[in-house]
């Protein structure tokens, strides 16, 4: 029978990011999945932090409090996050680690050990969250498209199921499934675990509002990648003058206010940065006023929408995977 979803918001008050005249403002420091597993709504994300740099960011993230770290096996750091966390002195169960599985890996005999593999490299018995990283099958040979296992998802996805019946991971989702691969995925007849969570590209430049109103309509919690605009595009979102308005206007930085709006939104937000003077600044989020927020959301989902991330040509695909 299909697991019945559902998610709520925690509230808790964050150290001021203002002066001793204000109130700290609150907005959700974790939301709560099906599984009764609190997800804290601001990760550390660490693609292309790479080798030699990411421990030490992880570390700066767990000193500042972050609790939740967002990896993946083919972010090829999964060894050296775990190192970190071993040796930061946090208790394993105090935090959120997500990994996903390869498109080289969609062969149902193949998850577990995909799942194996990153837990041997970040030093654990469990994920927090698993989730299918694209859905795109590839051949392990050569890395080119899988169609037969692209079309018919459902057995990785039942090899998903297993991996949290065997208790290796918490939680499974998806990731960068548009609405009707989400809707073919949901409605299959044998589904017994639905995705709690599908991450995906959120940011000013692509807010994507009726993608996000339709995975709350259907219980599954979002995740926003790339959410200041991804690496070439996070000097152009921090200086719009919206942004820059705003940031004024409550005394908090231009990340803050696009962070803040993230969670305000109702979606994790998962900020890479291998800086620790950024890390620090992008953990202090604030509610923003619901006027400024109401403009900051006209100004982005009036716009064009421009998508930074897109695969489908390098993986030789027929389609795009986002249409
Ligand atoms: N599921 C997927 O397919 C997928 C795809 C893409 C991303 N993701 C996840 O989402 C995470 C974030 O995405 P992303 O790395 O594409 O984009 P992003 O977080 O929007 O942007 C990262 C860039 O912003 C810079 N930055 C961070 N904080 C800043 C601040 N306060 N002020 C100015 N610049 C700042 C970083 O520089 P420094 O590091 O030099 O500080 C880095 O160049 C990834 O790490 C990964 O965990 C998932």
């Amino acid at each position: 029978m299909l697991a019945l979803i559902y998610f709520t918001a925690s509230s808790v008050s964050f150290p001021s990011i203002f002066g001793c005249h204000r109130h700290a403002a609150e907005l959700p420091s974790h939301f709560t999945l099906p599984s009764g597993s609190r997800i804290p709504s601001v990760a550390l994300g660490v693609w292309k932090a790479s080798r030699g740099e990411v421990g030490q960011a992880v570390q700066a993230a767990l000193d500042v409090g972050y609790r939740h770290i967002d990896d993946a096996r083919v972010y090829n750091n999964e060894e050296e996050v775990g190192a970190a966390l071993l040796g930061s002195g946090v208790k394993r169960e105090d935090v959120w680690l997500t990994s996903k599985l390869p498109g080289t890996y969609h062969d149902p005999q193949d998850v577990e050990k995909s799942v194996d593999e990153s837990l041997a490299a970040l030093n654990t018995t469990y994920l927090d969250l698993f989730l299918i990283h694209f859905p795109v099958a590839l051949f392990p040979e050569n890395g080119t498209y899988n169609e037969a296992l692209t079309e018919n998802m459902f057995p990785t996805w039942q090899a998903m199921e297993q991996m949290v019946v065997k208790g290796k991971v918490r939680n499974i989702g998806i990731s960068n499934f548009n609405i009707w691969r989400t809707q073919k995925l949901l409605s299959h007849p044998n589904i017994t675990i639905a995705p709690v969570i599908n991450q995906v590209e959120l940011n000013f430049f692509n807010p994507q509002p009726g993608f996000l109103a339709w995975m709350k309509e259907h219980n599954i919690l979002v995740e926003a990648y790339s959410p200041l605009g991804g690496e070439g595009q996070v000097g152009k979102t921090l200086g719009l003058p919206i942004v820059q308005d705003i940031a004024t206007h409550l005394d908090i930085t231009p990340a803050q206010v696009i962070i803040s709006w993230h969670v305000q939104r109702g979606t994790v937000v998962l900020p890479k940065s291998v800086t620790p003077s950024r890390i620090e600044e992008n953990l202090k989020i604030t509610r923003l006023p619901d006027a400024l927020f109401e403009k900051l959301e006209a100004a982005a989902v009036g716009h064009k929408p421009e998508r930074t991330l897109n695969p489908s040509q390098r993986w030789g695909l027929p389609y795009d995977i986002f249409d």
